[in-house]
């Protein structure tokens, strides 16, 4: 389903993560032809800019702006909501978008498994961060860019959450999938009653560059989303439609796939996980939110 009205989020500003390419590019520009000022975050200077002129090419000037944070660094996070609260008066819209894939173990700058640091703490912590700025938006949308492989893992791995024992790619990267969903119910029950709504997304299977560190599988993997796989153009739609749609007004806390509510993995309810892990992202970001 791919939304038209052009209108729909005029004077709406919109943010998204990993927006330089992508599942997230064709997000921002997707919520730009619906009106909105979008504001693009990507790691890289050249890729980030680039997204913005393209888009602005496209919609006028005023369409796009970037910023370049490496979402892994916190401090990183916290200097962006910094420059974002100090640029802008609300904020309607959060995508977190930004994920990777990292074939080798590997530690962020704050000494965080890459995976975990990156997929799940950057959501986090932005979101937290940005939290005031999107009450005064509000009713102001925030949709976590999750994945059906948060179905593989039965939890959270509290007693090796770096996966120092033994690392495994694919185990990690669904781990940070499963703490993005249940990161999302959580965050939906603390903010019950209130005008913010939060939800889940899975964006299907779609050729992008997340595949391009699978090694000798790339080229295997890339085939099979040509054959089988969505374009990103495709792949945005469900953060499209979630963050714009009046037919998703009020609804959070919910898991979607293809723009429709799907059921996520049983782990996924599990309510202890839920505030054991939102009890250890306060520790290992160093930030309590107030809610
Ligand atoms: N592709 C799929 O089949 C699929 C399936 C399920 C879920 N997903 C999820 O969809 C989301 C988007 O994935 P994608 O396939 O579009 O990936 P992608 O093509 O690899 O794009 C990733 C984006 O994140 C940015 N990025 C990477 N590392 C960053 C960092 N440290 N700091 C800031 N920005 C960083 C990249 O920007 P620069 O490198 O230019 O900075 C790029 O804009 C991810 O959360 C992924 O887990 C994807």
């Amino acid at each position: 389903m791919e939304t038209t009205n052009t209108q729909l989020l005029a004077g709406k500003i919109c943010l998204v993560t990993g927006a330089s390419r992508g599942i997230g590019y064709e997000t921002a520009a997707g919520l730009a032809r619906l009106g909105a000022h979008v504001i693009i975050v990507s790691q890289s200077h050249e890729r980030a800019m680039d997204a913005q002129q393209r888009i602005n090419a496209e919609l006028g000037k005023d369409a796009a702006r970037y910023y370049v944070a490496d979402l892994s660094v916190q401090a990183q996070v916290n200097q962006l909501a910094q420059d974002i609260t100090h640029d802008y008066n609300r904020l309607d819209v959060l995508v977190n978008n930004v994920g990777g894939w990292f074939r080798k173990y590997n530690e962020s700058a704050d000494g965080i498994e890459m995976t975990f640091a990156l997929n799940h703490l950057s959501y986090f912590l932005l979101t937290g961060r940005l939290l005031p700025l999107l009450q005064q938006g509000s009713p102001a949308r925030i949709i976590n860019v999750s994945s059906d492989a948060h179905r593989q893992p039965k939890g959270i791995r509290f007693d090796d959450i770096h996966f120092k024992q033994q690392y495994r790619v694919f185990s990690a990267y669904a781990q940070s999938k499963l703490a993005n969903v249940l990161f999302t119910y959580e965050l939906a029950r603390r903010l019950e009653g209130t005008d913010l709504t939060v939800n889940a997304i899975h964006p299907g299977f779609v050729k992008s560059q997340l595949y391009r560190h699978f090694g000798l599988m790339t080229p295997l993997v890339n085939l099979l989303a040509d054959l089988f796989g969505k374009n990103a153009v495709e792949g945005a739609q469900t953060s499209i439609y979630l963050a714009s749609s009046p037919e998703v007004a009020g609804i959070t806390g919910k898991y979607f796939s293809d723009c429709e509510p799907q059921d996520s993995s049983p782990a996924s309810y599990d309510i202890s996980q839920a505030k054991q892990l939102w009890e250890l992202s306060e520790e290992m970001t160093g930030f309590t939110y107030s809610i």
